[in-house]
């Protein structure tokens, strides 16, 4: 199996993006982490990032076709993009919405989050580690790991 694993706006700059918040490790590092991961589980990973919305929305119509499951951490746009809520809800590949940090704790603004009526399920407050656990539950999605 085939999974994308997208990142959207500002998590180009983790490392250095509020480290309080984000923790210091760097997408390139979690890339690895991702790619290693894959490895063990029997999954390829495609990992992309964009700043931009509508590149967001192409990436996942794509998905379609390349991909066996979707791994999203949308960043701002999760709460903003009805665009990107669409264009999951049209695939019909399991999503599973991932965020570095706990965001019901943080600004009532990030609450509400477009993606997660569309997704199987949602991991976040658990940084970077996040990533290999969303990775956990997807190789079971789609079947490389028993219940
Ligand atoms: C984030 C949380 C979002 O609220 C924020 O806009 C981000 C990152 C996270 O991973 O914690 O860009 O998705």
């Amino acid at each position: 199996p085939d999974i994308l694993i997208l990142n959207g706006p500002n998590l180009n700059m983790l490392g250095v993006r509020e480290p309080q918040i984000y923790g210091s490790t760097t997408l390139a590092q979690i890339q690895q982490r991702c790619e290693a991961e894959g490895e063990l589980l029997g999954l390829e990973v495609d990992f992309r990032q964009t700043n931009f919305e509508g590149e967001m929305v192409s990436i996942i119509q794509q998905a379609r076709d390349a991909h066996d499951g979707i791994i999203i951490n949308a960043g701002a746009y999760t709460h903003t993009s009805v665009a990107v809520h669409d264009a999951l809800a049209l695939t019909d590949l399991p999503v599973i919405e991932l965020h570095l940090s706990n965001t019901f704790k943080r600004e009532p603004f990030r609450h509400h989050s477009y993606i997660s009526d569309v997704a199987v399920g949602v991991i976040c407050g658990f940084g970077a580690h996040g990533y290999l656990l969303a990775m956990q539950a997807m190789a079971q999605l789609v079947g490389v790991l028993d219940d």
